[in-house]
């Protein structure tokens, strides 16, 4: 029986569309609902706490629009709420951070693998816990460069600033800590991995785990018969900010044209604070 009801994909803004992008290509016959959260972009500098529950009033609001499964286009929401969204929802929820750990230690040689993220994705450590969940005897550097995921967001990825911060993660990965692949772990970075890999030479696999999300995707709807038969299938774009942004955006980083219409989530609970969050602002 076919199932033709939408997927859910959400991320704070308009970087999801990375992987929205691949799901189309891989997944044709699926509809789509996507969310993007422009009132509360970005989510890298916000604490964990925060970012768990915008993620869960998304997945809730889109499980009541119907969809049959939830991607959490984003990697400091994975980080932060993949866990909290997969035992409170319904449907099955997939994160961007296992397949992305997946598929670098398919690449590696060395196992010694580097993650550029966001603050949140880098101090929740999921990506090191993935990787070595998957192979204990991985050995994982980390970097945070929050400012190159505002130089992609305001379409600066050309930029000379854009190209001395990718050459510094690249010098301090491949030439100081020997890694042999390096994870986009941040939804912006593929539109900025041919620069990565024209930087690296060879010297490292690049991997950005929008791919090979849309893999786990389409896995996880055959393996549970949610594959969708749809000739004409639909695509809804939802803002929690500006609708006409979010067109400019994606316009001006994917160069595609996408109708988007403003919505409001209201979170449900209030936000609460662990003690080292607390701690640390
Ligand atoms: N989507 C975020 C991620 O993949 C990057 C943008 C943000 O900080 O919200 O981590």
């Amino acid at each position: 029986m076919p199932d033709n009801r939408p997927v859910g994909v959400f991320d704070s803004g308009v970087g999801g569309l990375t992987v929205l992008r691949t799901i189309h290509d891989r997944l044709p016959r699926e509809s789509t609902i996507y969310v993007g959260d422009l009132r509360y972009f970005p989510y890298g500098p916000r604490r964990s706490e925060e970012v768990r529950r915008r993620a869960c009033a998304i997945g809730r609001y889109l499980e009541h629009r119907g969809v049959k499964t939830i991607v959490v286009a984003c990697n400091t929401a994975t980080s932060a709420a993949l866990d909290t969204l997969g035992q409170t929802l319904a449907v099955p929820v997939i994160g961007v951070v296992r397949p992305g750990a997946e598929e670098a230690l398919r690449r590696s040689d060395r196992g010694i693998i580097g993650v550029v993220g966001t603050e949140g994705t880098v101090r929740s450590q999921a990506y090191a816990h993935a990787l070595r969940a998957l192979d204990p005897s991985v050995t994982v550097h980390q970097r945070a460069c929050g400012r190159l995921v505002d130089l992609v967001e305001m379409g600066a990825a050309g930029s000379e600033e854009a190209s001395s911060l990718i050459e510094g993660i690249v010098h301090d990965f491949v030439e100081d800590r020997r890694c042999d692949t390096i994870i986009l772990g941040c939804t912006h970075f593929p539109l900025v991995k041919p620069v990565f890999e024209a930087v690296a030479g060879g010297r490292a696999t690049i991997v950005d785990s929008a791919s090979s999300t849309a893999h786990t995707t389409q896995s996880v709807l055959d393996h549970l018969g949610l594959v969708a038969t749809d000739e004409t299938p639909s695509h809804q774009f939802l803002v929690t900010g500006a609708a006409d942004t979010f067109t400019e955006q994606a316009r001006l980083l994917f160069g595609e044209h996408v109708d988007a219409t403003e919505i409001a989530i209201q979170d449900q609970e209030p936000v609460a604070m662990s003690a080292q969050e607390l701690l640390t602002g």
